[in-house]
C-alpha cells in the first residue's frame, strides 16, 4: 500500500529518501516518485520500483529536504501522471498523499472552475492546489494546509514541501505517519519500523493532527488549532534483521525464520510450575477472566485465519464461546457489543484500516478490544491500549509466515490462560506448556527434512485449481495454505472443511485434480480419511500433510512428513509445508515472491 518518507537534515536528501522507499517496498506499490527541494521544487516519479525511478534521478541533485512517495493506485490509473508527488500550479507547494479524499470530485471540480489545470486523475493532486490557493491568503505553511483540509473530507497522511519555507508540514487523518527525531535532521515515515533504521526516537502523530517539521523542531497542533504536547518515544531495537541475508527471497527467509520467532513470542510468558500462560499485556485478573461471557476474534487475510485457530482453541481450552469475524465486514452489521466480552483484533502490521474501523465501532460502544499486534507503536496497538504483541520480528514479504505461527501461539498461551481461570487442569496446562515449548525444535526438525515439496508443486503448479482440505484445527490451516498458494503463485484455490467437500465443491474433482489434505493424528483424522476416499474415487491426485511414522500416508500420492506434535499444536506444523509448497510454486512458475501483483502488506484504505 502507498507509503511515505520525508527528510529534512543537513544531509543530501535523495539518497536517504531512496533507502527509506526502499524500506516501504515490501508493502506492495505501483509507482514511486520524489520531490527534492534545491531552490526550486524538482519532482521525479515514474512506474515502476523504486530502483526504477533512481534510474531517471540526476547524479547531482543537492538539497537537503525532500518526499518520496510509493503509490498503491486507488484514484487513477498506473501511469507517470498519478505517480506521487503532485505540484501546485506554481510548483511552489508539492505534496505526497497516503489515503482517500473522499469528496475529490467536488474538489477538483470548484479547482477547474477556478481556471486551475489538473495534470492527473488522482484525488490527491487537489490538496496541493487548494493549499497554493490557501497559501496566498498569509504565507503561513501550517494554516494554509490547515485551511485545506478543513475542507476535506476522507483520510490522508500528508507531507507538504513549500519553495520558500524550510520546513515540511504533514498531518495525519486515518492514515498512519510518524516522525523520527535525529540530531540534527527530521525524518517522516508511513511505516514507523523504517525509522529505526535512521533514528530510535519517534513522535507517533494522532489522527487529526497537523506538525511543522525543520531539522531540529517538532510542532504539533490539532486540526481545529490547538497545540499539542509532543511526545518522543523511543523504539525497542527489534530482534529481527529486515535484510535479506543470505536467502533469495524474504517469504523463504521468514519461514525458516518461525522457530526463533516463536521462541520469542512465548518467551517469559509460559508460567510452567502453574501450567498457565503469562500474558501480563492483557490486563485480565483470573476473575476477570472468569466472568467473560465470550470472545470475539477479528482480523484481516491471515490473521483471520489465525484467529479462527484461536477461536477453536480458546473454546477448547477456556470453554468460553468463541466467534471470528472478518473485520471489513464486522462493523457495518452492526455487532451487539457486550462491555463484559472480550474482542481480540489480530493484525501483523497494526495498520489495517478495517480491523482499525472494528476497534473503533467496539470502543464506541463499550467494549473492551485487545490488540494481538506485531508492530509495536502500529495504530491498533495504541488505540487498544492493551493486548499482546507477538514479537515476530520485521516481517517483510506481502505473504505472511512468521506472523501467522506467532499470531497462532499467542491466542493458544491466551486460551490457555483463560482455560487455567476456569476449567483446565494445571496437568493438561502443563502438558500444552511442554507441547509449545517443543515447536520451534520441532520446525527446525522438519525444515531440516521437508519432504518432497517439489512434487506437490509439479502437481498444484498447472491445475486449473487446488482444493484444501483438513478438518477441526487444521481447516484454518487448509484455508491459510490456499490463501498463501493463490496470492503468491495466482492459482485459484478453495479451502474447505473435509467434511463439507461432499456437499458441492466435489462436483469439481475431475481425473487429477489435485487435493491437498492436512491430517495430523487428532481425533479427527478418522473422519477425514472418508474424504479421502471419495476424492480418490473420483480421480483426485492427493497431497498429504500427515505426521511421521503414521500409516495414513498409504493414502496418499505425494506424502509429506510432519514431526509428531501435540493435537492442539498441529497447526504450528502443518502450516510450514503448505507455506513452502506456495513459495516454490511461486518461484517455479517465475513470479515475484515477496511482492504478489496487486497485494499490498498493510492495507490503509477500507
Ligand atoms: C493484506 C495482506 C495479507 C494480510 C492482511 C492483514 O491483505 O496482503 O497478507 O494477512 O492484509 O494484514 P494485517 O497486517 O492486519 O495482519
Amino acid at each position: 500500500m502507498c507509503g511515505i518518507f520525508g527528510y529534512i537534515g543537513s544531509k543530501r536528501a535523495t539518497p536517504i529518501l531512496i533507502d527509506g522507499m526502499r524500506r516501504l517496498e515490501y508493502r506492495g506499490y505501483d509507482s514511486t516518485g520524489i520531490a527534492i527541494k534545491d531552490g526550486d521544487i524538482s519532482i521525479f516519479k515514474k512506474v515502476g520500483k523504486v530502483s526504477e525511478m533512481r534510474s531517471i534521478l540526476p547524479l547531482n541533485i543537492q538539497g537537503t529536504s525532500g518526499i518520496g512517495h510509493t503509490r498503491w493506485a486507488t484514484h487513477g490509473g498506473v501511469t507517470d501522471a498519478n505517480a506521487h508527488p503532485h505540484a501546485s500550479a506554481s510548483g511552489d507547494v508539492v505534496i505526497v498523499h497516503n489515503g482517500i479524499i473522499n469528496n475529490s470530485r467536488l474538489l477538483r471540480a470548484s479547482l477547474m472552475a477556478q481556471g486551475i489545470e489538473l495534470k492527473s486523475e488522482t484525488d490527491s493532486e487537489a490538496l496541493a492546489h487548494m493549499i497554493e490557493i490557501e497559501l496566498a491568503i498569509d504565507d503561513d505553511p501550517e494554516a494554509a494546509v490547515r485551511r485545506a483540509l478543513q475542507k476535506a473530507v476522507g483520510t490522508w497522511g500528508l507531507c507538504v514541501l513549500f519553495k520558500n519555507h524550510d520546513l515540511i508540514v504533514v498531518a495525519r487523518n486515518g492514515s498512519p505517519l510518524v516522525i523520527g527525531k535525529g540530531d540534527g535532521e527530521t525524518f517522516i515515515s508511513s511505516d514507523g519500523p523504517t525509522l529505526s533504521e535512521f533514528t530510535d526516537r519517534v513522535v507517533y502523530l494522532e489522527d487529526g493532527d497537523i506538525a511543522v517539521v525543520t531539522a531540529t523542531s517538532i510542532k504539533r497542533s490539532s486540526l481545529k488549532g490547538d497545540s499539542k504536547k509532543v511526545e518522543v518515544t523511543v523504539l525497542e531495537k527489534s530482534w529481527g534483521e529486515a535484510e535479506l541475508g543470505a536467502y533469495e527471497h524474504f517469504m523463504l527467509k521468514e519461514i525458516h525464520e518461525q522457530p526463533d520467532a516463536l521462541r520469542h513470542c512465548i518467551s517469559g510468558r509460559l508460567d510452567r510450575v502453574r501450567g498457565n500462560g503469562r500474558l501480563g499485556g492483557l490486563r485480565l485478573s483470573p476473575s476477570d477472566l472468569a466472568k467473560v461471557p465470550h470472545v470475539r476474534l477479528i482480523g484481516c487475510g491471515t490473521a483471520l485465519n489465525a484467529a479462527e485457530i484461536g477461536q477453536l482453541l480458546i473454546e477448547k481450552l477456556a470453554r468460553i464461546p468463541a466467534v471470528t469475524h472478518i473485520a471489513s465486514e464486522f462493523r457495518y452489521n452492526e455487532p451487539v457489543i457486550n462491555p463484559n466480552a472480550l474482542h481480540f483484533v489480530i493484525s501483523q502490521s497494526g495498520e489495517t484500516a478495517d480491523t482499525l474501523s472494528a476497534v473503533k465501532e467496539i470502543q464506541l460502544k463499550g467494549g473492551q478490544v485487545h490488540g494481538v499486534i506485531n508492530v509495536v507503536g502500529s495504530t491498533i496497538a495504541r488505540q487498544c491500549r492493551q493486548g499482546v504483541y507477538i514479537h515476530s520480528g520485521p516481517e517483510q514479504s506481502v505473504a505472511s509466515t512468521k506472523a501467522f505461527s506467532n499470531m497462532v501461539a499467542a491466542l493458544t498461551m491466551f486460551a490457555l490462560q483463560v482455560g487455567r481461570s476456569r476449567s483446565t487442569s494445571k496437568e493438561r496446562g502443563q502438558e500444552i506448556i511442554h507441547g509449545l515449548q517443543q515447536i520451534p525444535h520441532l520446525i527446525e526438525e522438519y525444515l531440516e527434512n521437508q519432504g518432497p515439496i517439489m512434487e506437490a508443486v509439479e502437481l498444484v503448479k498447472n491445475a486449473k485449481s487446488v482444493f484444501f482440505l483438513g478438518r477441526g484445527l487444521s481447516a484454518p490451516v487448509a484455508k491459510e495454505g490456499a490463501l498463501k498458494l493463490m496470492e503468491v503463485a495466482y492459482i485459484p484455490c478453495l479451502a474447505y472443511p473435509a467434511g463439507e467437500m461432499k456437499h458441492g465443491p466435489i462436483a469439481l474433482l475431475e481425473e487429477g485434480s489435485p487435493i491437498i489434505f492436512i491430517v495430523p493424528n487428532d481425533h479427527v483424522k478418522e473422519k477425514t480419511v472418508s474424504a479421502i476416499h471419495e476424492s480418490k474415487a473420483r480421480g483426485a491426485k492427493i497431497i498429504l500433510i500427515h505426521e511421521e511414522g503414521d500409516d495414513i500416508s498409504l493414502e496418499g500420492d505425494v506424502n509429506i512428513a510432519i514431526p509428531k506434535v501435540h493435537s492442539l499444536l498441529s497447526p504450528l506444523l502443518t502450516v510450514v509445508p503448505l507455506q513452502l509448497i506456495a513459495y516454490h510454486t511461486a518461484i517455479t512458475l517465475g513470479h515475484d515472491v515477496d511482492r504478489p501483483r496487486n497485494l499490498a502488506k498493510s492495507v490503509t484504505v477500507e
